[in-house]
């Protein structure tokens, strides 16, 4: 095609995906909602937090679930409740920083259950030291867990979805995947990489004509789940730390509509749309006065098993 022509026809495309993308905002997810009953599910870190609560609301749509967690404890209560939703989950113990572990697991899903529609790729931790005060092992089991682990699982599961041409993974990143953060190197490496790998999915797919094969990212500032306990924020109204029931509710939204990217709260979409264009250094100084930096002086962490 001519170029010209190429460049007046993107232009339409661009105006009308923006137009499109405007008018879907006014519409309740609930009406434009897929349906999933009958489904897979796979989600990694389901014995506490966000696993758990996800696992709740994919069960209660009908669908089949499959538990991973290193936490066994955790992961038999939350079987638990889905029982009590009427759910047969089935329940692995694998510790997602050891690859072998996660291949060995993914063929035993495989042979129990078989392929797998909707990945979660949920399991998460934090160090939340000053990057210098880290150890090695870590800074290392940080990414293991928060960015290699999605390799692994996409590595096992992507190709029955690709197969079937249908399909969704879920990769839980964070706003720390969008802006760097005083005190998370080491954790916002492995977001800003769990982006950049969402996105790049998608786009492989895209290549690919693999339309049935979604990819939703999440982008949550602070949540409620013990995970960063003791982080503070200095304007609430507009950062506020989020309740986990309000995170998943939005996660299951962003995923029934096949939304690529899920920002919360809203305000994180305005940050990320303001560093393109800003200079570097007013970023640092806005981020310095939004409290951002300081959000992990008063850390602790998770002080015990919810
Ligand atoms: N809590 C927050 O403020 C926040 C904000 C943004 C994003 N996130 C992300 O959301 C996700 C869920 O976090 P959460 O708040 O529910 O935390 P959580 O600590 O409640 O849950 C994390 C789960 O991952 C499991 N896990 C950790 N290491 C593992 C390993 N090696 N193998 C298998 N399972 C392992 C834990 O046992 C736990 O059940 C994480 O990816 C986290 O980075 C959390």
């Amino acid at each position: 095609m001519n170029v010209i022509v190429e460049t007046v026809v993107v232009l339409f495309q661009v105006a009308y995906l923006w137009l499109q993308a405007i008018v879907l905002a006014f519409i309740p997810a609930s009406y434009r909602s897929k349906d999933v009953a009958g489904e897979t599910v796979l989600v990694t870190g389901a014995g506490s937090g966000l696993g758990r609560l996800l696992s709740i609301r994919f069960a209660r749509r009908g669908c089949r679930l499959i538990l991973w967690d290193v936490n066994t404890q955790g992961m038999a209560e939350t079987a638990e409740m889905l029982r009590k939703l009427g759910s047969v989950p089935i329940a692995y113990t694998v510790d997602l920083s050891k690859k072998e572990q996660i291949y060995d697991t993914a063929e035993q899903v495989k042979r129990d259950v078989g392929e797998v529609d909707i990945l979660v790729n949920n399991a998460g931790i934090v160090t939340g030291k000053k990057f210098l005060e880290c150890k090695d092992e870590l800074i290392q089991k940080t990414m293991d867990v928060n960015i290699m682990a999605h390799f692994w699982t996409v590595k096992c599961f992507v190709p029955g979805m690709l197969e079937r041409n249908h399909g969704h993974i879920v990769n839980i990143a964070s706003a720390a995947g969008i802006s760097g953060v005083n005190g998370l190197a080491d954790y916002c490496a492995s977001k800003f990489a769990a982006v950049g790998f969402d996105e790049s999915l998608r786009m492989e797919f895209l290549s690919m004509e693999k339309t049935g094969v979604h990819t939703t990212v999440i982008c949550p500032f602070y949540i409620n789940t013990g995970m960063f306990e003791g982080v503070q924020t200095r304007f609430p109204l507009l950062l506020p730390i989020l309740d986990p029931d309000y995170v998943a509710d939005s996660i299951i939204n962003g995923v029934l509509t096949n939304t690529h990217i899920v920002m919360l709260p809203p305000a994180i979409a305005f940050v990320a749309a303001l560093k393109g264009i800003i200079p570097v250094k007013c970023g640092m100084i806005l981020s310095n006065f939004f409290g951002v930096n300081h959000t992990m002086d008063n850390f602790k962490g998770r002080q015990k098993r919810d």
